[in-house]
Formats: structure tokens, C-alpha cells, sequence
């Protein structure tokens, strides 16, 4: 067959081709057939060599020109369909900067978290240091080296959930700690005086629930030791957080009160914020709020861990961090804190 026409409907039949390819996946298939090795275009383009010299000339002209039209045919072809496809992308996920913006969650600490950080920050304020402990004690820790020894009827100030594990001596020695008040032994085990650290937690009760008591809830531990500490350091560091927390024109009440782990023990009340003292609801008449339980160390205990009560004292105390705000702000029902109900822990 004549070059020349061969060329003209190989060139026919090529734009024919990719003027209706409609996608670059396809565009690859008709490179391969046009352009590839195998190509009618390569063979022609060998085919030169065995020509007569006076037809070469002319058949070579006219195979290159068909080379690159068919080059740039596909270029052409790519770059309009690649920008097609940019196009379709961009209608697809087209943003109508005209709609309004969809609403955030706002997230925030919970109410616990919120008073913790509060209390902590005003002890760090007297020079205490924030220390934390493990809910999983040991019955040694959490009673026993607390002048609580077992069949002591001490304990049954601490309703306990005991972990299931039995010891060698048949023994059940660990328990979900009942109060922070371990710490207070963990801390001095590991550091010599002086000691000023506060321990916020939560505690396990095993109790039914209702209004009043949950099962788990939060403590803030304090300690202080060093030599010449005395209960007017006590009365002094308290009254202080209780006027930072409550207002300065808060009043103080120390009464006896008895723990195991101290002596004296007291129990500190503020006079009632809502009535200044005259009696409501909320201080149940008596004009005084209880806030903590507090005490000087007692001396069993220093000795325990290796504390000289000769030559060293100090004061511990420990407060229950929900009664604050279900005072602040008249809370009725302490098993809503852990209820996860977003209707109450949005109000704070
Ligand atoms: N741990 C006690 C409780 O849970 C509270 C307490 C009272 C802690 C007196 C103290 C303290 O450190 O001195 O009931």
C-alpha cells in the first residue's frame, strides 16, 4: 500500500480514537496501541530503511509528522482530561461558604476535676506539693499502719471493698483504699522531714447508694512534718484554705473529733456561707458547716516510718472533695457527678 495513505488513515483512525476516550485510565491503552513498540507507527517508522532512496525522503517526512501528532495528541488529551477530572473534584466538594458553620462541641473539666485543681492550687499557694497514690492498697497502708489493726472496731469506720486475692497466710491484704490517708505513710516511708504534700483521689466506700453516698468518690489528703510543728500550725494552714476557698470573712470551728491516725483529732466546720451562722437549710440549723477532719500525726505513726516523734511533729487532714460544690451550689444528689449525664455536667 502506498506510505502516504496508510499514514492518512492511520492519522484518521488515531484522532478518531482518543477524541472519544473520556477517561485517563483509558488513555494509556491507546498510547500503547499508537505509540508503543508494537505499534504500526514503529513499524513503519523500521519500515524507511528497506525503502528506495528516492522515496525515503518523503515517507520519512511524513511517518515523523505522524509522530508527533501523535504525541501531542496525548499530551493534549491528558492535560484535558486531567483537568476534567481537578474540575469534577472540585464541584464534588464544592464548599458553600453561604451555609451556616456546623456547631462545635465544647468540651470541659468536670466539676470535680475543676474544685480538685482549686483546693490543690491554694495549698501549692502554702508551700504543700501535690502527690498522687494508688487506688489499689494495701491493707497495711490503708489501716494497719495507721494505728487500724485488723479486728480493730476502728474499722468499721471504712466500709471496704477487699480485692479478691488471698495471700500465703490466707490473708485477703489488698483492698480499694478507702481513704487518701495512705499516702500519708507512703510519703514519709520515701522521704525524710521536712514533709508538705497534699493528695488528691478518689476513695472506695462499700455502701448502697442514694443521695447522699456513692461508692466512689473524691478525697484531698494534706501532711505536714517537721520539727516544732504544733496545732496552732494546724488551726493556721486550715483557717487560711478555708477563708481562700470560702471568703475571707469565713469563721472557724475546731472540734474534737476521733481518727485513729492522730491526737488530737478534730473536725474543722466554717460558720455557714448562706446564713452567716443564723441557721438554714443548707447548715441544717446548726449555723456550722463541717469541711474536714484533721489532726496532730500521731506519734505510733511517725514511729512506724522511722520518724523520731521526739524530735519531729506534724499535722495531717483530709476533706471530701464533692460536699464543696453540693454546697456551693445546692446539689442534690451526689450520684449525679458520676452519672455522666452532659444535662448536669454543662451547668459547671
Ligand atoms: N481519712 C479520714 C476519712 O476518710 C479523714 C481524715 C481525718 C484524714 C483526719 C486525716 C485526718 O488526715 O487527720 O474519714
Amino acid at each position: 500500500m502506498d506510505i502516504a495513505k496508510e499514514i492518512e488513515e492511520l492519522t484518521n483512525q488515531a484522532l478518531q480514537e482518543i477524541a472519544a476516550l473520556g477517561e485517563l485510565k483509558a488513555l494509556e491503552g491507546w498510547r500503547v496501541l499508537y505509540l508503543g513498540k508494537k505499534s504500526q507507527l514503529t513499524g513503519l517508522l523500521r519500515g524507511l530503511a528497506q525503502l528506495p532512496v528516492e522515496e525515503r525522503r518523503a515517507a520519512g517526512a511524513l511517518t515523523n509528522e505522524l509522530k508527533r501528532l501523535l504525541e501531542s495528541s496525548l499530551e493534549e488529551k491528558r492535560a484535558a482530561l486531567q483537568s476534567a477530572q481537578v474540575a469534577a473534584l472540585q464541584e464534588q466538594g464544592r464548599l458553600d461558604v453561604t451555609l451556616p458553620g456546623r456547631p462545635l462541641l465544647q468540651g470541659r473539666l468536670h466539676l470535680t476535676t475543676q474544685v480538685v485543681r482549686q483546693i490543690c492550687d491554694i495549698f501549692k499557694s502554702l508551700g504543700f506539693q501535690v502527690v498522687e497514690g494508688p487506688e489499689v492498697e494495701w491493707d497495711y497502708y490503708n489501716f494497719e499502719a495507721l494505728n487500724i489493726p485488723k479486728d480493730h472496731p476502728a474499722r468499721d469506720m471504712w466500709d471496704t471493698f477487699w480485692v479478691d486475692y488471698t495471700n500465703e497466710q490466707g490473708q485477703r491484704p489488698m483492698l480499694l483504699r478507702t481513704h487518701t490517708s495512705p499516702m500519708q505513710i507512703r510519703v514519709m516511708e520515701k522521704t525524710s522531714p521536712p514533709v508538705r504534700v497534699v493528695v488528691p483521689g478518689k476513695v472506695y466506700r462499700y455502701e448502697a447508694t442514694d443521695a447522699t453516698h456513692e461508692s466512689m468518690f473524691y478525697q484531698i489528703e494534706g501532711l505536714a512534718v517537721d520539727k516544732g510543728i504544733t496545732f496552732a500550725d494546724l488551726k493556721g494552714c486550715l483557717f487560711e484554705f478555708a477563708r481562700r476557698l470560702y471568703g475571707p470573712d469565713r469563721k472557724a470551728r475546731f472540734r474534737c473529733d476521733y481518727f485513729p491516725f492522730v491526737e488530737p483529732g478534730v473536725e474543722m466546720a466554717i460558720d455557714c456561707f448562706a446564713c452567716t451562722g443564723a441557721g438554714c437549710r443548707l447548715c441544717s440549723n446548726t449555723g456550722w458547716i463541717e469541711i474536714l477532719g484533721a489532726g496532730m500525726v500521731h506519734p505510733d505513726v511517725l514511729r512506724r516510718v522511722n520518724y523520731d516523734p521526739e524530735v519531729y511533729t506534724g499535722f495531717a487532714f483530709g476533706l471530701g472533695v464533692e460536699r464543696i460544690p453540693i454546697l456551693r451550689y445546692g446539689i442534690e444528689d451526689i450520684r449525679l457527678f458520676y452519672s455522666n449525664d452532659l444535662r448536669f455536667l454543662k451547668q459547671f
